[in-house]
């Protein structure tokens, strides 16, 4: 989904709800196979949970960058220091994922992996919240108060 269907403030919650659940159920397996060390499926299950970080979240976050952000950034310049942050959320959440790929090539499928989901689900979270909340925000009295003042919202 992109363009136009990315500022629906619905349309777009969901998209983040249905990813960031789903990235919670995974979370929860992989702690279940960790604590019974079924390490054939821990594995399988990482390797399931990277895949779904990357063409979900990931994917999404390309996306956004290469349409709504740019487009965000072009109509209203003063949000231009939030999509600077926003984006650097999305970097976090690359490299977290990267860090779960390199463990899964070297074999160490262990509780760092529960480690670094935990620290994508509260990126994630903050990240959302913030698209939602400042972003794509309908207030536009407080659009408007900014751009009058020259201030940034971040
Ligand atoms: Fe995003
Ligand atoms: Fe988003």
């Amino acid at each position: 989904m992109s363009g136009p269907s990315l500022r629906k403030q619905d349309a777009h919650t969901s998209i983040h709800e249905s990813a960031l659940n789903e990235a919670k159920e995974l979370r929860a397996l992989l702690n279940k196979c960790l604590k019974e060390e079924q390490i054939e499926k821990a594995l399988k299950v990482t390797e399931v949970t990277i895949e779904h970080w990357e063409s979900r979240t990931l994917q999404h976050a390309e996306s956004e960058e290469e349409g709504l952000y740019k487009e965000m950034a072009e109509e209203k310049p003063y949000l231009r220091q939030l999509i600077t942050q926003l984006t650097r959320d999305h970097d976090l959440m690359r490299r977290i994922v990267e860090q779960m790929r390199n463990l899964l090539i070297q074999d160490e499928i262990d509780y760092r992996m529960i480690s670094l989901l935990d620290s994508l689900i509260i990126v994630d979270s903050i990240h959302n919240e913030d698209e939602m909340n400042k972003l794509l925000t309908k207030n536009e009295s407080y659009d408007k108060k900014v751009m009058e003042k020259g201030e940034d919202i971040a």
